[in-house]
Order: C-alpha cells, then sequence, then structure tokens
C-alpha cells in the first residue's frame, strides 16, 4: 500500500514540474489534492487496512499531501515570477528609440514684428498702452480733429456699430485716449499697438482687418528733428544698418505738419527694383507733430508743448521683412506658410 502513496507522490511531483501555467497548477491541484482527488482516494482506503497499518499508512498519505502541497506552492511562485518576467519583457519600452517630435507652433509673423518694435520702444523708455477695438467716434474722429463733417473721414471707411461707437480705424484713437488721460501733464512716451478695421475689399495689399502701431512722444522742446532720429533708429533696427530715411510732405488731421517716412530699398539698396517700384523708396509710416489744435483739446498748452507722433502699418512692415507678396496670406492661417517664420523666432 505505501508503494501506492510513494507512486502517486512520484507523478504528481513530475506533473507539477511539467506545468507550465498557472491554469495547469490549478488543474492538478485539484485533480490531486481536491476534495475528490487521488490523496483523499488513499485516504478512503485507510478503512479496509487492519488496524496495526493504520496508522503508518495514515502518516504516509499526510506526508504525501503536506509534500505534493508544498511543491505546489513553490511551483506556484516560480510560475508567477516567469508570468511577470515575460510581461515586463514583452511590454518593455526602448528608450533609447526616437521619439515622435512634438509639434510646437511658431510665433506668428505679425507678433514677430509686434515683438521687435516692443523691444525698440520699452528699450528707448516708452510704455505700451492697450486699447478697444470696439471704439468711440469721440476718439477714433473727434478728438483727432476729425470733426463729423471733415472730408478726412471719407480716407477711412468705417464699419459704424451706432453713430457713436465703431470698430477703430485706426490706433490714432489710442493715442487720442493716452494724451486725455495724461491731462496736460508731460511727459507721454507710449506706443499702442493693436487690430484696426476698415471698409476695404480684401485683396493683395488691402484687408479689412490689420494692425498698426502708434507712437506718441510729448513734452518740452519736441522736434520734428527728434522725430526723424526716432524714424532712423526704426529703419535701422527693423531693416538692418545702413538704411536712409526720408520725410515727404503729407496731410493728417491731427498732425502739423505731416509727413510720411520713406525708408531706402532694403531690396535693392535704393538702387530701383520691383518691390520699390524703381524709386528706391519705401514708404512705412504717416507721421507729424502734433496739431496744436490736438493738443489744446487735451489740455496741453501748444505754446509751451510739442510732441511727435507716428502710425505703421504692420503687415506692411512684415511683408517688406520677409518678403511676403499677400496681405490675406497673415490671415488664412496656412501652417505651411506660419511655419517659415521658424527661423526668426
Ligand atoms: N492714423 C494714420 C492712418 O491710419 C497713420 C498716422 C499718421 C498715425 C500720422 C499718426 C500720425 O500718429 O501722426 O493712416
Amino acid at each position: 500500500m505505501t508503494d501506492q502513496v510513494e507512486e502517486l507522490q512520484k507523478e504528481a511531483l513530475a506533473a507539477l514540474q511539467q506545468a507550465d501555467s498557472l491554469e495547469t497548477l490549478q488543474q492538478l491541484r485539484t485533480q490531486y489534492l481536491g476534495k475528490k482527488g487521488r490523496i483523499q482516494g488513499l485516504m478512503a482506503q485507510l478503512k479496509q487496512l487492519p488496524p496495526e497499518e493504520k496508522p503508518l499508512f495514515g502518516q504516509k498519505v499526510n506526508a504525501c499531501k503536506q509534500t505534493l502541497e508544498d511543491a505546489l506552492e513553490q511551483r506556484q511562485a516560480e510560475l508567477q515570477d516567469q508570468t511577470l518576467e515575460n510581461q515586463l519583457k514583452a511590454e518593455r519600452v526602448d528608450i533609447t528609440l526616437a521619439g515622435d517630435a512634438m509639434r510646437i507652433g511658431t510665433r506668428h509673423p505679425l507678433m514677430l514684428i509686434w515683438k521687435e518694435l516692443e523691444d525698440l520702444f520699452v528699450g528707448m523708455g516708452f510704455t505700451e498702452a492697450e486699447g478697444p477695438e470696439v471704439e468711440l467716434d469721440y476718439y477714433n474722429f473727434e478728438l483727432a480733429n476729425i470733426p463729423k463733417d471733415h472730408p478726412a473721414r471719407d480716407m477711412q471707411d468705417t464699419f459704424y456699430i451706432d453713430p457713436n461707437t465703431l470698430l477703430r480705424t485706426q490706433t490714432t484713437a489710442m493715442q487720442m485716449r493716452e494724451l486725455e488721460r495724461a491731462g496736460g501733464h508731460i511727459p507721454v512716451k507710449v506706443f499702442c499697438p493693436g487690430k484696426v478695421y476698415r471698409r476695404d475689399d480684401d485683396d493683395m495689399t488691402h484687408s479689412h482687418q490689420f494692425m498698426q502701431c502708434e507712437g506718441l512722444v510729448v513734452g518740452e522742446h519736441i522736434t520734428l528733428g527728434d522725430l526723424k532720429g526716432h524714424m532712423q533708429y526704426v529703419a535701422d533696427t527693423i531693416f538692418g544698418k545702413g538704411r536712409r530715411i526720408r520725410f515727404r510732405p503729407s496731410y493728417f488731421p491731427f498732425t502739423e505738419p505731416s509727413v510720411e517716412v520713406d525708408v531706402s530699398c532694403p531690396f535693392c539698396n535704393g538702387e530701383g527694383c520691383s518691390i520699390c517700384k524703381h524709386s528706391g523708396w519705401i514708404e512705412i509710416s504717416g507721421s507729424g507733430m502734433v496739431h496744436p489744435h490736438v493738443l489744446e483739446m487735451n489740455g496741453f498748452d501748444p505754446e509751451k508743448i510739442t510732441g511727435y507722433a507716428f502710425g505703421f502699418g504692420l503687415e506692411r512692415l512684415a511683408m517688406l521683412k520677409y518678403g511676403i507678396n499677400d496681405i490675406r496670406s497673415f490671415y488664412t492661417n496656412d501652417v505651411r506658410f506660419l511655419k517659415n517664420f521658424e527661423r526668426f523666432e
């Protein structure tokens, strides 16, 4: 009888060693140690044995049961370790592989020009001002010396919201707000970049929405010479050293005298090319000395206080600087266009 126990133990241990999954192990557990399993079967035979053999046989079966339980547990631990190891191997991430580059947007060309002007003006001690795009007629026109019946209103086709409210047509509206805020106190030294709107039909050079940057300096002994020096500095910074600038007489209701600022063409160095229409010059700004009436309306004494002001078109500067020929490119959000400006970041 005891041979039978040894036989079973041998067989079971061999099967356990061969079990290669936790499921098979579970089946073996049921097969040998379960309620209707083989060990239980041996125990059942105990009854039929003569009394003197019973204790020894009982001990043998119990020892066998214990051995199998221990072996099962050990094999189970081995298989669990193996499963975990396999899983780790399968899920291993090779951190030395090249990754997918994250696509990061680039700065918009208008923002590049804005930042450049910002650095330039802040470096000169100017402060930056912001204002509403939905503006009062009063700041956009009235305070800028353009009363209701003034013919200069025709220079800028306007989106009116109601008779007193409009989408600002020029950042000059901000110039007026800043002059009013100063309440006659000097110095005033601000620049105001922002969007403006006009009822234009969009084409290569016109857009119903575009950006301007206004500049304003008010104080004692401010002259047209200061304006010229400032414009020279802007031209050197934006287009590179060696640019020449020139003033052409012009007309704006809020400046007297008024001038247009030209810069020697950065493409042909003033020789004449298709971009400068063979003139050697490119217009970059409208400007002039703040009109005495504008100073007066805002509480300054024009006998003692003078100032200069100017306005840049940011699209125009960006088009010249980056060689862009269609103003609509700024607003169509074509990533192929926008990606070109990565190198200017
Ligand atoms: N506001 C003018 C325009 O939109 C540009 C301009 C001209 C601004 C002369 C100024 C200035 O500040 O002094 O055409």
